[in-house]
């Protein structure tokens, strides 16, 4: 144990002569060993994809060739979606930098030649906020003697930038991240060593970030972060940093999750976690139980493909272990009999996709007598309904970083609520914000169109919605038997969806169409709603979702026969949805009934997309199944690109 407490934990001679003899080490509790972290059972990690929109982080030192190295990573990391990306590696006598806008294989393009040669360095794809997408707003930003690459925002760069401006710094780029090396090189230039310059650096920014940075001629990586993820791979040879485990999972699947205020330093003699000032921190290594092929895209042409097949797994991962049918109990981990009873109404925040399933949770609470109400995260500082100390607030949010969302749990955590996240990501910011967290454990999700995340946020929610009905003594949300068993049998009943071709062929038909409307009502209007987004934001095609009823107080003046309605049903009420869709399809529209084979609406509609009977309370979701391939289909046959749809990140880290 040395001097702080702390074990070294890695203790490696490396053979490549650049950078030899030495040690990586890292901080970890004394008797500790790296936890294993299995990433598809109880405790689900997903690869956390959530810094500002799209931006993605790489840094390696070890003995690999980093050029190669960081190309791979930034490789792995392109599903988050970028516009360009950079290298920058110790090369000799200086740091060699190489960036530009468009994909990383034009990057790659640029430096096939190139006689760039040594084992450290940084690279990044970035997803332009500040300034479009040019060379020279691509990161990495550098100075004469510091390279940096940065995820986030920073909020007083204009300041800053004055500031250094003043003292003679030319920038060279728009963006906010060029005023990091600046201040570094500052802060070096004024006589401090660099990692003291790092620091002095940091400590003057506001705003987000994950940061790394590199000093000319010195083999170390300094990084830090604020709001954005960050993660440290560790091998015995290498260390990496990076913004989403993907980056380096086939090096390495030691990982360190830090937290914010961490910093670290890496260098030849080891890994060093500090905070800002200086202090150790303990930081846990994981080892995540993911294999490398899992976050690839296997056998399918698209991950959203993959994702949306993988719906009867990742369902089945949400509620094993929490639900026994056959006793009617529920086991939600710390949610015992008795955790809600203080709890005088539920609110549930969310954004996009999160925001339908907290629509269709809240809606299952208000259908059992409990006062629920979901409330997009973006408009809840404006618009949230009155909060107390026996508010339970839930996020909902696939990634647990998403800004809006963020935000809204800091203002339900300052009015007094109890907070419970509803999340994928173990260790994410929402998670950690809230009282609690419960994590839907469906698994790595890359595609931009959110499908399986969906399914396991309203499957869990309507558990949760059970354990809460039943600790206010209300009406349970359905009878709780006759739904945990066809939760148990949700599994099956999406396989059988996803083995039928119908999705497709109705894609096809309605290919030319000018429109695309969806109704629906009860839990079917956020099924709608997300029939709606799902179709729009990977065809580009015009889609709108409405509550069945609203249909004739407007929406019907756009209907015509190149608008087709698709129309949820299976749920509540349905005769009066289905006499709406007739009202759009006697003005012409052809009308696609989603229900079960037998439903009356098979014989009025002019297409089919069949779902299995099920729980009144979960036809919804098998609807949705059918919408979610629906719209991939159509997408397939648009030639679009898929899993980064256009303008589009998978987790936005922005207000
Ligand atoms: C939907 O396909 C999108 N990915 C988007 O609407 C998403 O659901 C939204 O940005 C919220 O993300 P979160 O679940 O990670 O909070």
């Amino acid at each position: 144990m040395d001097s702080a407490g702390l074990n070294r934990l890695y203790v490696q001679e490396w053979a490549d002569t650049s950078v030899s003899p030495c040690r990586v080490s890292v901080p970890i509790e004394a008797s500790s060993e790296s936890t294993s972290v299995r990433a598809f059972s109880t405790d689900t990690i997903q690869l956390r994809g959530a810094v500002r929109p799209m931006c993605g982080i790489i840094g390696h030192i070890g003995t690999r060739d980093a050029l190669k190295t960081l190309l791979t990573g930034l490789e792995n990391l392109e599903y988050r979606g970028y516009d360009s990306a950079g290298i920058a590696i110790q090369n000799g006598a200086g740091i060699a930098v190489e960036k530009r806008s468009g994909e990383v294989d034009e990057l790659k393009a640029s430096v096939a030649d190139s006689s760039i040669d040594g084992s450290v360095g940084i690279g990044h794809t970035r997803w332009s906020t500040h300034g479009p997408p040019t060379d020279a707003n691509a990161h990495p930003h550098t100075t004469a003697d510091v390279a940096v690459v940065h995820n986030g925002i920073i909020e007083n760069y204009a300041e800053l930038r004055e500031r250094l401006q003043e003292h003679g710094c030319r920038f060279t780029s728009e963006t906010d991240t060029e005023v990091i090396p600046h201040l570094i090189q500052q802060y070096i230039d004024d006589g401090y060593g660099s990692e003291r310059a790092f620091r002095l650096a940091i400590d003057e920014l506001e705003g987000s970030y994950a940061v790394a940075a590199m000093i000319a001629d010195e083999k170390t990586l300094y990084a830090t972060r604020k709001g954005s993820p960050l993660v440290v791979g560790l091998e015995d040879d290498a260390c990496f940093l990076a913004s989403d485990v993907p980056a380096f999972l086939e090096y390495t699947d030691d990982v360190v999750f830090l937290e914010d205020g961490d910093v670290v330093i890496a260098d030849k003699y080891g890994v060093e976690i500090t905070d800002l000032a200086g202090n150790p921190v303990v930081r846990q290594p994981e080892t995540v139980d993911w294999d490398p092929e899992q976050a690839g895209k296997g056998t399918y042409d698209h991950f959203m493909l993959k994702e949306i097949n993988e719906q009867p797994t990742s369902l089945a991962q949400a509620i094993e272990g929490r639900i026994e049918p056959e006793r009617g109990t529920i086991d939600l981990e710390r949610f015992g009999p008795g955790t809600f009873t203080d709890v005088d109404s539920v609110q549930l925040i969310a954004c996009g996709t999160s925001y339908h399933a907290a629509l269709y949770g809240a809606f299952a609470l208000r259908g059992a007598g409990v006062e629920a109400t979901a409330v997009l995260a973006n408009e809840y500082r404006v618009a949230a309904p009155p909060i107390d100390e026996r508010t339970l607030v839930i996020a909902v949010t696939q990634s647990g970083e998403t800004a809006d969302t963020l935000r809204a749990l800091d203002c339900a955590t300052d009015e007094g609520a109890t907070t419970l996240a509803v999340t994928n990501v173990v260790g994410s910011t929402a998670a950690r914000k809230a009282d609690e967290a419960l994590f839907i454990r469906a698994g790595p999700e890359i595609g931009v169109a959110a499908t399986k995340t969906f399914s396991s946020q309203v499957a869990l929610l309507l558990v949760l919605a059970q354990r809460i009905t039943a600790d206010l003594g209300a009406e349970p949300v359905a009878d709780a038997h006759k739904l945990l068993e066809a939760l148990d049998e949700l599994p099956a009943a999406v396989e059988s969806i996803l083995e039928g071709d119908e999705a497709g062929k109705i894609a096809k038909r309605f290919q030319q169409s000018h429109a695309y409307f969806f109704i629906g009502r009860g839990l079917g209007y956020p099924v709608a709603l997300e029939g709606a987004l799902k179709f729009k934001e990977i065809t580009y095609e015009h889609a709108e979702g409405f509550a069945s009823g609203e249909l004739k107080h407007g929406p019907l003046a756009l209907v015509s026969p190149h608008t087709p309605v698709f129309v949820v049903l299976g749920g509540q009420e349905d005769e009066k949805t289905l006499k709406n869709a007739k009202e759009a399809q006697t003005r012409g529209a052809p009308v696609v009934a989603i229900c079960p084979p037998n439903h009356q609406a098979t014989e009025v509609a002019d297409a089919h997309l069949p779902i299995p009977e099920t729980h009144d309370v979960l036809a919804g979701l098998l609807a949705n199944v059918q919408l979610q391939l629906v719209a991939y289909h159509a997408a397939d046959q648009l030639n679009r690109p898929i899993d980064k749809p256009r303008n589009l990140a998978k987790s936005v880290t922005v207000e």
